[in-house]
């Protein structure tokens, strides 16, 4: 067995394993580094340069999420050279990025204004008008794209690519002209893009963000409370957090997110249907208590003890003049595994039938 390598990290030795880098290692043992282009699924572009760090015997500073570890490396990851750089790297980023908090809180969090007060950036240098200018409006319903927001880590294109495999969005442009678009800015639409958002969840910056009508009405994020529930569309299973507004508006869901990656089985995706089809939970037409029909053959507002039972008798009443398979139980795919299994109970224990069926067949 090969002996394991070690790496000195803020002045202890540390085993490493191969193929491991800076930030992964110095992750693992508590130690913050920001990163701005850094996302644990995609590949890694080391661009952003937030995440520089001291290696002893190099010269410049490392970016720790590209820099691979070697045998009896030296590591620093904090001293008030880094500080300094993180300091006026977030204060040059904020130069030309809306400066008040609050407008970058409609979509995702804004991490780079969180960051910014994190390392305590000055907040005093000029401020520039953007040279990217916001493309015209796209007339997909769910994704827009601000481009005056954006830092041009590229995580949205890369998540486009390589984790929804779609390449819908890509950098375009030169110099300081590079911007986000689709080929020939044509409309999401028009486009290969499958409308799962995931670019929105993905941007630290808020420029990809949730189209209105649903951003309009989202409180900003301090008055979101995350609920975590299960996705209903379909039997995967998908993990999804409700951001329910606890603060001055009325209590509703303002949006819906996916939980971090790493941490629920859909790594942090969510398809079109989880992510924005949500407006049914607060929509006027919803039904909120069972309704039966009446002998004026109307629908009338009932308890459930009443609808259950008048259900059961006409299943009765079918069974004892048709025979048990004259019935048949079909299920949805918006239940979860336990209700689906508790109707084929139903089905083939108490009516007797093995007519039993749902819609997704998971
Ligand atoms: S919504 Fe999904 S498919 Fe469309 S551009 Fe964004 S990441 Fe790509
Ligand atoms: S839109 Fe967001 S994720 Fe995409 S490049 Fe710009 S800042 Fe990064
Ligand atoms: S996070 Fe390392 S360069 Fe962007």
């Amino acid at each position: 067995m090969s002996k394991p390598k070690h790496v000195t990290l803020n002045g202890q030795e540390v085993p490493f394993e191969e193929g491991e880098t800076i930030l992964t290692l110095a992750k693992r043992h508590g130690e913050e580094i920001p990163t701005l282009c850094y996302e644990p699924r995609l590949s890694v572009v080391g661009s952003c340069r937030t995440c520089l760090v001291e290696v002893k015997g190099r010269g410049r500073m490392m970016p720790s999420c590209s820099t691979l570890l070697e045998e009896g490396m030296d590591i620093t990851t904090t001293n008030p050279r880094i500080e300094r750089h993180q300091k006026a790297l977030l204060a040059l980023y904020m130069t030309d990025h809306p400066q008040e908090h609050e407008s970058c809180e409609t979509g995702a969090p804004c991490e780079l204004h969180q960051m910014a007060a994190d390392v305590n950036a000055p907040r005093d240098w000029p401020h520039m008008e953007p040279i990217r200018q916001s493309r015209p409006d796209d007339r997909n319903r769910f994704v827009e794209f601000i481009a005056e927001k954006c830092i041009l880590c590229s995580r949205c294109t890369r998540y486009c690519d390589e984790v929804e495999a779609v390449n819908a969005i890509t950098l375009t442009g030169r110099g300081a002209k590079t911007t986000i678009s689709t080929t020939d800015q044509i409309s999401l639409l028009d486009s290969s893009c499958e409308l799962c958002g995931g670019c929105i969840d993905v941007c630290p910056t808020g420029a990809m963000t949730e189209k209105k009508p649903h951003v309009q009405q989202a409180p900003p994020e301090r008055e979101l409370e995350k609920v975590r529930t299960t996705c209903n569309y379909c039997g995967v299973g998908c993990q999804m957090d409700l951001n329910v507004s606890n603060g001055t508006q009325p209590r509703h869901v303002a949006k819906i997110t996916s939980p971090p990656p790493g941490t629920t089985t859909n790594d942090g995706n969510l398809c079109v249907k989880g992510r924005f089809a949500y407006d049914f939970i607060s929509h006027p037409d919803r039904l909120k208590v069972p309704l039966v029909r009446g002998e004026d053959g109307q629908l009338h507002e009932a308890t459930w003890e009443e609808a259950l039972q008048k259900a059961a008798d006409g299943l009765m009443k079918v069974k004892a003049e048709h025979g048990a398979d004259a019935l048949g139980f079909i299920s949805s795919s918006r239940c979860t595994g336990e209700e689906n299994y508790l109707v084929q109970k139903l089905s083939r224990a108490v009516f007797t039938t093995n007519n039993v069926h749902q819609c997704a067949a998971t």
